[in-house]
């Protein structure tokens, strides 16, 4: 099986030219009405998701999980979980999908499986046992205290003592997610049969799970204290993280999947996890063409929307990629505030723009289910939390919930995510116009809007491959050219803003009133307005 061709520029490879579009399968589209998305629902839409001009769609982890982290613990990287279908519906969903020029992904999680995987059960059982070092185990210390001062990316100790054997082993999230050796061979034999279990099933790609941490200091030094130059969560823990991630070997790992990638038909993408500055991102692409073929840039998805800052970190990410490498645009995730909240704070004028900017860089963009509508964070209250993190931090943090509640299809009851009597697994939060079935039918919705940008993507080549070039823009606004003659202006004040200097019409503009509107001399936008244009 090939993975199935989508509407690629020539001469292009497909991931470059594609719109991609991430899919939380439990809370996408509940065929059965147990309140639970699954697989038959993504393709029981997958004509929705053509109509929008979808390249490809990134599935959050379909494969068996006991659901510590919702799918991010994985039991069984070769089974379909049940609650989602089976993987006769999967190879149902990739048939489908491919019919419509859409491309399937999938989400692969190598640094850590659920403690119920068969080799972690196998590995904890005892010193000696055959998967014993596919997982990270050490003594104790003398005084019988932790192996090093590592801690977990979701708050305590990354190492828990396993009674059975009187070592700890290693858990950079929950204490159910084992993390795996990645400089054992065996580890790294199985995961390339895994990848090609599913690339020979037609899958066209993968999401790599915080792809920069899975190999470890060999020698497990102990992390260096943060400095007030880290980030966020360097303060917060207190530490660098030096060792437990970010090292040299991982590139190894990367180059072997890229080989492996590259050995079909239709190469297959490789999209990593990369929460690290640009710099560090930089060289999760290799040589721009042996690593990862995108890299989510999270200093993007982190930054406040001001003209400023988005402006200097597409700039730096330009300017550090390597050449031939692709940059990767998302602004909402699973994990993530969604961006017409996080960004936009609720206001529409803000969302539009934000999703026209999305759509405009060079690069492939991401869209996260619901980005789309202009969706924003439903926060859930304290009984119906389902994030592991809300309910251990809660009220300090709320967790994840508030991003991954159900995608609202159409006004009513059940949202068209369920039924109206099913109670879905996360609340459903309003559905009054903020839904698939009433923007669709306005001309001048989010979706739309989402739409006309998508197909004027496909129609426009400067937009698919021209580079990026910054126009100086007026303080509060900023504004580039995608290769010669196609200019992209974010108004992102409170006030109006006149890009002089500048002659030409607007193909589409988020005051969907102004498209096809001509300038000469220059072009003024109000606040929060943005617009695509072609110059002369
Ligand atoms: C990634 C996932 C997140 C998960 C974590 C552990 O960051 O996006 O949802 O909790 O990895 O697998």
């Amino acid at each position: 099986m090939t993975a199935a061709a989508g509407g690629s520029a020539p001469g292009q490879p497909w991931w470059k030219s594609a719109v991609l579009y991430q899919i939380y399968p439990r809370s996408f589209a509940d065929s059965n009405a147990d309140g639970v998305g699954d697989l038959q629902g993504v393709i029981d839409r997958l004509d929705h998701l053509e109509w929008l001009g979808i390249d490809g769609i990134w599935l959050s982890p379909i494969t068996v999980s006991p659901n510590a982290d919702w799918g991010y613990d994985v039991a069984d990287y070769r089974g379909v979980q049940p609650d989602l279908g089976t993987m006769e519906t999967f190879d149902r969903l990739v048939a489908g999908a491919g019919q419509r020029g859409i491309r399937v992904l999938l989400d692969i999680v190598p640094n850590h499986t659920s403690e119920q995987h068969p080799w972690f059960v196998d590995s904890r059982s005892s010193v000696t046992a055959p998967k014993r070092d596919w997982y990270v185990w050490s003594d104790p210390k003398a005084d019988g205290s932790v192996p090093n001062n590592w801690v977990s990316s979701f708050g305590g100790p990354a190492w828990t003592l396993d009674g059975t054997t009187g070592q700890f082993y290693l858990h950079n999230h929950l204490s159910e997610q084992p993390d795996l050796n990645w400089w054992n061979e065996e580890v790294r034999n199985e995961f390339d049969a895994i990848l090609r279990f599913w690339f020979d099933r037609g899958v066209a790609g993968f999401r790599i799970d915080v792809c920069n941490i899975i190999v470890k200091d060999a020698r497990l030094r102990d992390n260096p204290p943060a400095t007030p130059d880290d980030d966020f969560e360097a303060q917060l823990f207190g530490q660098r993280p030096v060792y437990n991630g970010n090292r040299p070997e991982v590139h190894d790992v990367l180059r072997r999947w890229r080989l492996l990638a590259e050995s079909y038909d239709t190469p297959r993408a490789l999209i990593g996890e990369t929460p690290v500055k640009v710099e560090e991102l930089a060289k999760y692409y290799g040589d721009g063409s042996d690593e990862l073929h995108l890299a989510f840039n999270f200093p993007f998805l982190t930054a406040p929307f001001d003209a400023t800052t988005m402006r200097r970190v597409v700039e730096d990410t330009e300017a550090h990629l390597p050449p031939g490498a692709w940059p990767a645009w998302t602004g909402s995730n699973h994990d993530m505030s969604r961006f017409s909240s996080r960004w936009a704070e609720g206001d529409p004028a803000k969302a539009r723009a934000a999703l026209l900017m999305l759509l405009c860089l060079r690069g492939t963009p991401v869209l996260y289910q619901g980005d789309e509508i202009g969706l924003e964070d439903f926060p859930v209250s304290q009984a119906d939390l389902r994030d592991p993190l809300g309910v251990r931090y809660w009220p300090a943090y709320a967790g994840r919930d508030a991003m991954r509640t159900p995608l609202p299809w159409r006004h009513g009851p059940g949202g068209g995510f369920t039924t109206a009597d099913t109670r879905p697994w996360l609340p459903l939060g309003p559905t009054g116009r903020c839904n698939v079935e009433t923007q669709r039918s306005d001309p001048w919705s989010m979706l739309m809007l989402a739409r006309d940008l998508i197909a004027l993507r496909r129609q426009t080549p400067e937009l698919q491959t021209g580079r990026y070039v910054t126009v100086t823009a007026p303080e509060g606004a900023w504004a580039w050219r995608r290769g010669e003659r196609v200019l992209v202006v974010l108004n992102m004040s409170d006030d109006e803003s006149t890009l002089t200097g500048t002659t030409g019409h607007i193909h589409i503009a988020t005051d969907r009133e102004r498209d096809g509107e001509s300038f000469d001399g220059a072009l003024t936008l109000r606040a929060w307005e943005a617009a695509i244009a072609e110059i002369r």
